[in-house]
């Protein structure tokens, strides 16, 4: 922290509406970190927001997880963030970022959590047949979808939806739901004693 408020940063690789959303509502955002070229990187740019571009030069069994999430930790550190979200980030990232960032990375997931955790958790609950699912913001562990969870809301599954109907209304509430739930826990952490080096557990 620079003058007492928590910085920062977020981490995408699609569309980047869930990141427009979090600029649109105000949430200061010191720097969006892409794995791949993307919409999110052009909105960061266009809303003169510092990008970091990590490029994951493999999505096959010799992508190097370890090293990899040390390139996004080092990106992260050079920019002194405090504070992580993930908005639709598709890299799973190592160990030793949840150790350094512990209880500060954020994420928003298309589902009720814990049903549905992955990639693909609005098909999976359209396939499930469910009549309800929603989205869960959580905070991130090591373990995919499955950290404390911060906040839910339910949606109402339509007969004739599509993965992308679907997709797109949980979206509309993820606009709404993840940039309120950021201010509240960056308000929360502005008491907490980060030292320089992002490392070292809150103090309430
Ligand atoms: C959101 O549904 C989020 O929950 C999921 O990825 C999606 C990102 O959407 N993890 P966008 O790329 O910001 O539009």
């Amino acid at each position: 922290m620079i003058d007492g408020s928590p910085r920062l940063g977020v981490l995408a690789s699609g569309a980047g509406s869930i990141l427009g959303a979090i600029l649109e509502a105000g949430v200061p955002v010191r720097l969006v970190v892409v794995d791949r070229p993307c919409a999110a990187e052009q909105l960061a740019e266009s809303a003169g927001v510092e990008v970091e571009v990590v490029t994951r030069e493999s999505f096959g069994v010799d992508f190097d997880r370890d090293a990899y999430t040390a390139r996004v930790v080092d990106a992260l550190k050079r920019h002194q963030i405090d504070v992580v979200a993930m908005a639709g980030f598709g890299t799973v990232l190592a160990a030793p970022i949840f150790d350094i960032y512990a209880g500060r990375i954020l994420n928003t997931h298309p589902a009720l959590l814990p049903s549905f955790k992955g990639w693909h958790a609005v098909r999976d609950a359209l396939a499930a047949g469910v009549k309800v699912t929603g989205t869960t913001v959580h905070v991130t562990t090591e373990e995919v979808d499955a950290g404390p969870i911060l906040a839910q809301e339910a949606v109402r599954v339509e007969p004739g939806d599509t993965e992308e109907s679907l997709h797109e209304r949980i979206k509309q509430v993820e606009r709404r739901l993840y940039p309120e739930t950021i201010r509240l826990f960056l308000e929360s952490q502005s008491f907490s004693n980060h030292t320089d080096d992002n490392k070292g557990a809150a103090t309430r």
